[in-house]
Formats: structure tokens, C-alpha cells, sequence
């Protein structure tokens, strides 16, 4: 069976707010984006995941949306939108939108009207309760933390809310919310978007008998796994078995459409968890970002455990994604203390390693970090913990204030690095103008032209996006090898995360396809003098028959 296209893209995401502002009033917007889609066409860029550009009075930045049809008047227009579609898939690129299914911003017309009164018929859209005398309703935790229940004095009862106050809960079991919801994904779907990225979709159920959460001795979630935080187990308002269920009806909505538009989830949980979502014969989600490399460790047996570990657990079928950022995250340039040798040995592997890369805006270019303390961010998770020092938040490992992965893109030297011609939003951080795209465009050996060459080569070589894995014996502790295998096509990539040079020899044997970094091809076999990697293609020479004598 031909293997589906979303199978072997590569997914970039764009931060609307921060990408390109193109009218000068320090908000990115769409026809900003449109002005780099050739750069990014040169990058070898595939698919395109935006953050959302819906209606919002923008809280929490796109993801309260008030109406999920329009386009917000701070990105463009309709017309504006049509024109990206079109300009995307021109040059054969594909177009994800994030679709917020949990939740509505409190200014939708929907919740308005249901907060109007206890017998509204739109009431039940939402999940509203009592509370016990003075009490919420049951002890459920949001996942940023506090009571999920918010008060309305108005009709005197409780609506309930996994992220912030603003952002109320649909109430998927209602199917008159179910049938407006697909109603919105067919209304984009028919303007041949390619796929929708899903928020928070763990979190659309919730037990419909109001159980109480179990007590836990965890305080701080994972990044890659929120089962487990402030204290309880999240067994009644995260990833219920009613929220794998549905993610199969999704995804039998969008089978409709000759086009094979994906799903691809915001889940967190166990290895277990991210299954159902997927699905037990790969019906549900298409796709679900795997984040255990959020919090990866410089380490050659940290990755070798996650690679072996998908094999096994996530076999083909199934597809691993893989991700180190996103704007949620500390960018992961600056856990490596902005080594681009190092950020060349983590991208290689993700983009070599079976599965879906998902790149972050500016990694390619090594784009850092804002220091903007937690109390005068504009972000509403670092508002509502203005009192964490940044030092400490660092210290503790929690990540605070997302404006700082957020800070606009670096394009040129020009004013404001290209960005806005007005006041970014956010302010752009210290920088050299080596750390632009034009420069490093220009650049032999700059970080941009190695994501440049991992996208090309993933493109021209079917056996990294089809093809197996298996990882080579360890040989020696800071050395990663790996095969990928296609038929008769075989290529190896091998990483180095030793600062010195290594003794141990690897024979390579065929066509160096790349190599970066203090490691080479020298004869017949790889030098490793420090950082650095080498991939290579392997033909296996099919030996003729012997001539039979008789
Ligand atoms: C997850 C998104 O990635 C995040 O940015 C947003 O604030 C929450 N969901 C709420 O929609």
C-alpha cells in the first residue's frame, strides 16, 4: 500500500504573532508569512503548522478564540488567508491549522450566551455545576494549576476550565457541540486545509460523574506527561477513554476528504496513553507529538534509549514525532548553551531517526531565547506566577514565562532584524547579525544550510522516511549509530557527543551523503575529534548467480 504523504512530511511551525509583521504594527500577520514562504521553500520546508489567527481577543494569544471562522483582524483578512492557502500549496507545501477543541475564549458568543442563564439552551454547550455550599464542585485541578472550577455569581454555579479562567470547556457530550465542531473543521477542510493540529485534546472529556481526582506526591507536571501535578493523579479530567474514542470519529470526519488531511494531537501521558490516542489498529489520531525529547539530556545514551524504546513500543505503523520546542518551551538552543555544533548532532537525529521532525521557527538559525523576567511578562501563565523569579523558575526547571520562546524572527540586519518596520510586540533579545537568516543563507557550514541539507536529503532519500531503524550495538558511550533500511538501500548516521577525540573506528563503506562537525571520512573509515556526525549510504552489491558447470 502506498504510503500516505503526511507520513514522510517534515512539519515547521510558524508563531503568527512573531514570524513576519508586514504593516508595522509589531504584529507578525499573514501577509508577513506569505513574503517568506520562498525562504522557506529554500529551507526545503514541508508542511506548515501555524499557531492559530482565528478571531481572539488574544489572552492567551490565539488560543481563546471568540470565533472560529473568522480570521483575526490583526493577521489579515479572508482574503489574505485564501492567498496563503494558494501560495502554500503553489510551491507543493502543505498547510496545518492549530484547532482549539477544548475550549472557547469566555467572549465566544456561545459562552456568552450560555453564562446568560441556567436555562439557556446553549447552557449545556459548557460544563457547568453547583459547587458544594461554598466549595467548587469536585477538587479537579487545571493543568496550570488552582481549582478548574471559576464562580459565576450570576446564575450561581461553577463552569469548568482545564487551562486558564478565560478559556471555559466545551462539553463534548452534547453532540449539538460535536456537530458545530465538525462543522468548523469541514468549513476549513473545504478550503483544502491539509490538517489541524489539536489542543490540549487529552483534556476533552471529563468524567461524567464528577469523580474526584486521587491524591498524588507529585507537585510540578512533566513536560511530557500532565497525569501527575499539584498534588492528584488527573484520573478524571485528563485523557478519558471517551477522548480516545473520539479522536476516531475525527478522524473518520476528515477520511471524507479525497485530499488525506491529518490529525495530529497535543496529548501528554504515558506511552499507554499516546496508543489510544492513536489508536490500537491506527485509527484515531494520525499523529501525537512525543515530547520526552523536550527535556533531553546532552548524552548519547539518553537518545539511544528513546530510539530503541520507539521501536518497540511505536513500530510502523505508528509514527514517532519528534520535537524539541515549541511555544511552550524553552528552546532548545539554549539548553545546549547555544552550540550550533551541538544543535547539528540533535537535529540530524531528528530528522534521520524514523518518525516526523517538527521544527520550531527559528532553530534554524539557532534562535535564542528572550530573558524577560516572569513579572513583566505578557504571557498569562507568567501573570499569573508574576511572583517566581525567573532564577528561580530556571532552578527549579519549570518554564514560566513563554514570551521568551516566543521572541520575533531574525530575517536581516535591517531594523528590527527584518521583523517590523513599527515596535515588535515582544523585543527581539541580543543578537549578531550572524544569527540572521541571510546571513546564514550565505554561510558555508552555517546551521541553516545543515537544516537546508537535512531537509534535502530526507526529500531525496526514501529510506528516511520509509524506510526501518535499528540502532548499533553501543560501542562506545558518546558515540550513536543507526541504520535506516529500505530494500536494498542502506544508510547509517552516525553522532558524536564527545567533546575529544575518540580512538574507536567506524568503516564507512560507500557515499558520504553529509558530515559536520570534528568528524570525518578519512579513507576508509570515520576520524571522531570531538562534536560532530557522518551519514553515509551503504549499496549492498547483489552477487550474480555462479554459472552452473556441469
Ligand atoms: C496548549 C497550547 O500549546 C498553549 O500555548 C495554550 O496556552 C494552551 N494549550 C491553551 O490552549
Amino acid at each position: 500500500m502506498k504510503s500516505p504523504w503526511w507520513k514522510k512530511t517534515s512539519i515547521y511551525q510558524i508563531y503568527p504573532w512573531s514570524f513576519c509583521d508586514s504593516n508595522g504594527d509589531g504584529i507578525g500577520d499573514l501577509q508577513g508569512i506569505i513574503s517568506h514562504l520562498d525562504d522557506l521553500q529554500e529551507l526545503g520546508v514541508e508542511t506548515i503548522w501555524f499557531s492559530p489567527f482565528y478571531l481572539s481577543p488574544g489572552r492567551d494569544y490565539g488560543y481563546d478564540i471568540s470565533d472560529y471562522l473568522s480570521i483575526d483582524p490583526r493577521f489579515g483578512t479572508k482574503a489574505d488567508f485564501d492567498r496563503l492557502v494558494k501560495e502554500i500549496h503553489k510551491r507543493k507545501m502543505k498547510i496545518v491549522l492549530d484547532m482549539v477543541m477544548n475550549h472557547t475564549s469566555d467572549e465566544h458568543l456561545w459562552f456568552q450566551t450560555s453564562k446568560s442563564s441556567r436555562k439557556n439552551p446553549k447552557r449545556d454547550f459548557y460544563i457547568w455545576k453547583e459547587g458544594q455550599g461554598k466549595r467548587p464542585p469536585n477538587n479537579w485541578k487545571s493543568m496550570v494549576g488552582g481549582s478548574g472550577w471559576q464562580y459565576d455569581a450570576h446564575t450561581n454555579e461553577y463552569y469548568y476550565t482545564n487551562f486558564l479562567p478565560f478559556q471555559p470547556d466545551l462539553n463534548y457530550r452534547n453532540p449539538e457541540v460535536k456537530k458545530q465542531m465538525f462543522a468548523v473543521l469541514d468549513h476549513w477542510l473545504k478550503q483544502k486545509v491539509d490538517g489541524f493540529r489539536l489542543d490540549i485534546f487529552n483534556s476533552i472529556f471529563k468524567d461524567e460523574l464528577y469523580r474526584d481526582n486521587p491524591k498524588s506526591a507529585r507537585f510540578f507536571p512533566s513536560p511530557d506527561n500532565h497525569d501527575e501535578a499539584f498534588f492528584q493523579k488527573k484520573t478524571f479530567n485528563l485523557n478519558l477513554p471517551e477522548s480516545f474514542q473520539f479522536a476516531k470519529e475525527v478522524r473518520k470526519r476528515l477520511s471524507r476528504y479525497a485530499h488525506e488531511p491529518f490529525l495530529i494531537g497535543e496529548v501528554s501521558g504515558s506511552d499507554t496513553v499516546l496508543k489510544s490516542f492513536l489508536g490500537e489498529r491506527s485509527d484515531g489520531l494520525h499523529l501525537v507529538f512525543q515530547f520526552e525529547l523536550i527535556h533531553f539530556q546532552w548524552k548519547a545514551s539518553f537518545f539511544r534509549n528513546i530510539l530503541q524504546k520507539n521501536e518497540q513500543v511505536f513500530p510502523s505503523p505508528y509514527m514517532p514525532v519528534y520535537v524539541y520546542g515549541n511555544h511552550d518551551q524553552r528552546r532548545y538552543i539554549d539548553r545546549i548553551q547555544g552550540n550550533p555544533e551541538k544543535a547539528k548532532v540533535l537535529s540530524t537525529l531528528q530528522f534521520f531517526a524514523r518518525g516526523i521532525p517538527v521544527i520550531y521557527y527559528g532553530e534554524e538559525i539557532a534562535r535564542k531565547e528572550g530573558r524577560i523576567s516572569n513579572w513583566s511578562g505578557q504571557d498569562p501563565i507568567a501573570k499569573r506566577n508574576s511572583f517566581v523569579p525567573l532564577w528561580l523558575s530556571n532552578l527549579l526547571g519549570i518554564y514560566i514565562n513563554r514570551d521568551n520562546c516566543r521572541l520575533p524572527m531574525l530575517w536581516d540586519n535591517s531594523k528590527n532584524a527584518g521583523f517590523s518596520k513599527g515596535t515588535p510586540w515582544l523585543p527581539l533579545g541580543t543578537f549578531r547579525p550572524e544569527d540572521t537568516v541571510e546571513v546564514q543563507k550565505n554561510t558555508k557550514g552555517s546551521l541553516w544550510q545543515h537544516y537546508q541539507i537535512l531537509f534535502r536529503l530526507r526529500k531525496l532519500n526514501r529510506v528516511f522516511t520509509e524506510g526501518s531503524l535499528s540502532i548499533e550495538q553501543e560501542r562506545h558511550p558518546n558515540v550513536l549509530v543507526f541504520e535506516r533500511k529500505l530494500g536494498k538501500e542502506r544508510v547509517f548516521v552516525l553522532l558524536s557527543f564527545s567533546d575529544s577525540p575518540i580512538e574507536e573506528k567506524w568503516k564507512v563503506s560507500a557515499e558520504v551523503l553529509h558530515s559536520f562537525g570534528a568528524v570525518e571520512k578519512s579513507n576508509d573509515s570515520v576520524r571522531i575529534l570531538g562534536i560532530g556526525g557522518i551519514v553515509w549510504k551503504h549499496r549492498e552489491i547483489v552477487s550474480k548467480p555462479k554459472p552452473k558447470f556441469s
